[in-house]
């Protein structure tokens, strides 16, 4: 399974904050965005990445996250030349996809709940052909809307319709086979000029081949494409993280969890930045003692088989 974070676009609802830096650098509480993005591929144990930005903006990413060997992951960085839309992505991959499956996630998608870890790495094991997440939300019309039966047999799919079907946001998670990349290629430019991933979604669901998987009222979904949504996140990292004392997306802590990183290289990681929070919380997760009580209280942990690095 290979990844891509869709980390371009134009950024001009957060204008002027976006004018000149990458919405995705922007920070979320107290690390950039894309951290969250990319904690998420990271869970879901997907190691071979790639990063698509725009072309004065990749250079930016690369020295924020490099080739990814320091949290045992590959990260390959791509250009989007313009805007085209979210599905010209799996265009720009389609080397790097190969005739691999795919997961394409927003650089600006938050995605938080216990149980996630769990329910994305077994819908990454079941998936066939196209899987999307679906979440309840109170104004579906700025979303891609799926609806479905009782069965969650996908019935139809939305583009910010004016009357939508149903209160389902279609999230910015999707899981592919290699027929993506064709379909992409065959896609026609949208009213508002974009190659929509709404309309790969729809070829699948042509075929009957559009799985989508609900995320229930226990998970927090957020986009945070607007200043609203963007202070909302952040608002809600920090509360998350003040309560439990667990960072949300700490890429280095899941890097060490999953066995990438030893306890000895967080803890050094976390004593080169010991000035910030960020830092601290490194050292102190690699000093903590892993009792199970403490596990029991990862919501990944049972579905990761850590281990526990000395
Ligand atoms: O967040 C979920 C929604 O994302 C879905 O429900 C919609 O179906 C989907 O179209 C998308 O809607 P948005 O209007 O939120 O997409 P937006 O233009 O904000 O782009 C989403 C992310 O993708 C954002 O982080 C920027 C990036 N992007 C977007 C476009 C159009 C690119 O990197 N390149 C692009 O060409």
């Amino acid at each position: 399974m290979k990844g891509i974070i869709l980390a371009g676009g134009s950024g001009t609802r957060l204008s002027p904050s976006t004018d000149s830096m990458n919405k995705h650098l922007l920070a979320v509480y107290d690390k950039p965005m894309i951290y969250y993005p990319l904690s998420v591929l990271m869970l879901g144990g997907i190691e071979d990445i790639m990063i698509i930005t725009t072309e004065e903006d990749k250079s930016r990413f690369e020295e924020l996250l490099g080739d990814g060997s320091s949290l045992g992951i590959s990260i390959a960085y791509e250009e989007q030349v313009e805007p085209n839309g979210i599905a010209e992505a799996l265009i720009i991959a389609e080397d790097f996809i190969g005739k691999d499956d795919v997961t394409l996630i927003l650089g600006d998608n938050i995605f938080y709940g216990q149980g996630f870890t769990d329910l994305f790495r077994q819908a990454i094991k079941n998936h066939e052909y196209a899987t999307v997440f679906g979440y309840r939300v109170k104004d579906p019309e700025r979303f891609g809307v799926v609806e479905f039966d009782n069965q969650q047999k996908v019935i139809s799919i939305e583009e910010k319709p004016d009357s939508p079907k149903s209160d389902f946001a279609v999230t910015g998670l999707y899981i592919y086979d290699h027929q993506a990349v064709n379909m992409a290629k065959t896609l026609n430019f949208s009213g508002r000029g974009e190659l929509e991933i709404t309309d790969i979604n729809k070829k699948y669901l042509e075929q009957d081949q559009l799985k989508v998987q609900l995320l229930g009222r226990g998970f927090a979904w957020i986009d945070a494409g607007t200043h609203d949504a963007l202070f909302e996140a952040s608002e809600f990292v920090k509360n998350i993280q003040d309560r439990q004392g667990f960072k949300l997306a700490c890429l280095e802590e899941i890097a060490y969890y999953l066995g990438h990183i030893s306890r000895d290289e967080l803890y050094k990681r976390g004593q080169s930045m010991h000035k910030n929070d960020y830092g601290q919380y490194m050292m102190e997760i690699a000093n903590r003692k892993h009792t199970n009580q403490y596990w029991d209280t990862l919501d990944h942990h049972p579905a990761l088989g850590l281990v526990q690095n000395e």
